[in-house]
């Protein structure tokens, strides 16, 4: 078993590796689509923050979609937490929230950082909640941009792997 901080403890639910065959994708301004994606949690070191990644793939062609990757801070001793993220179409996005059980919810504090050349429309704001059920993990991201109020944009249901 991994050795980790103390504080991560209220986190320790979402460590390790995680994949699904039926991500569901939907917006208001596009098509639906499905995804199969996996995702891993894991502490770093003895520091009271985790590394993560969200790795999307095609159905069918397998080809990779979107990458997030960045990290979960908490404030030791709470659980108040922290995602620090970069996605691969060039958006940096920190959210802030709580971890409660085996769940969590956190939401955009900042303005949500672009490059310069990125399509519109801008992302304004995002949600994200995360919530275990036995081996069983469910992610939901909520989207707001400068065209469509907030609306949920992904829900998926991983398998511990
Ligand atoms: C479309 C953002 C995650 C697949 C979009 C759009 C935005 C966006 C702004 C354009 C919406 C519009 O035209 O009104 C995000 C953000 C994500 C995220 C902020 C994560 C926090 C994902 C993931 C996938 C995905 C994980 C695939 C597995 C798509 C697809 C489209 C789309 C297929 C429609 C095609 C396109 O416009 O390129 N997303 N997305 N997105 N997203 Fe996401």
């Amino acid at each position: 078993d991994v050795k980790y901080n103390d504080a991560l403890k209220p986190l320790s639910w979402l460590f390790g590796k995680w994949r699904s065959e039926k991500g569901m994708g939907k917006y208001p301004t596009i098509e639906d689509f499905t995804y199969i994606e996996e995702a891993e949690f894991f502490p770093i070191g003895m520091q009271p923050n985790v590394e993560y990644k969200f790795y999307s793939c095609h159905p069918n062609t397998k080809a990779p979609m979107h990458r997030e990757t960045g990290f979960i801070k908490i404030k030791p001793g709470t659980n108040h937490i922290a995602f620090v993220g970069a996605h691969n179409f060039g958006v940096v996005d920190m959210q802030e929230g709580e971890v409660k059980d085996q769940e969590l919810s956190v939401i955009s504090t900042q303005s949500v950082g672009r490059t310069s050349f990125n399509k519109d429309p801008e992302v304004k704001k995002t949600t994200r909640t995360l919530k275990r059920t036995n081996d069983q993990l469910e992610h939901v991201l909520g989207m707001e941009t400068v065209k469509t109020a907030l609306t949920e944009h992904l829900r998926i249901t991983f398998n511990k792997i």
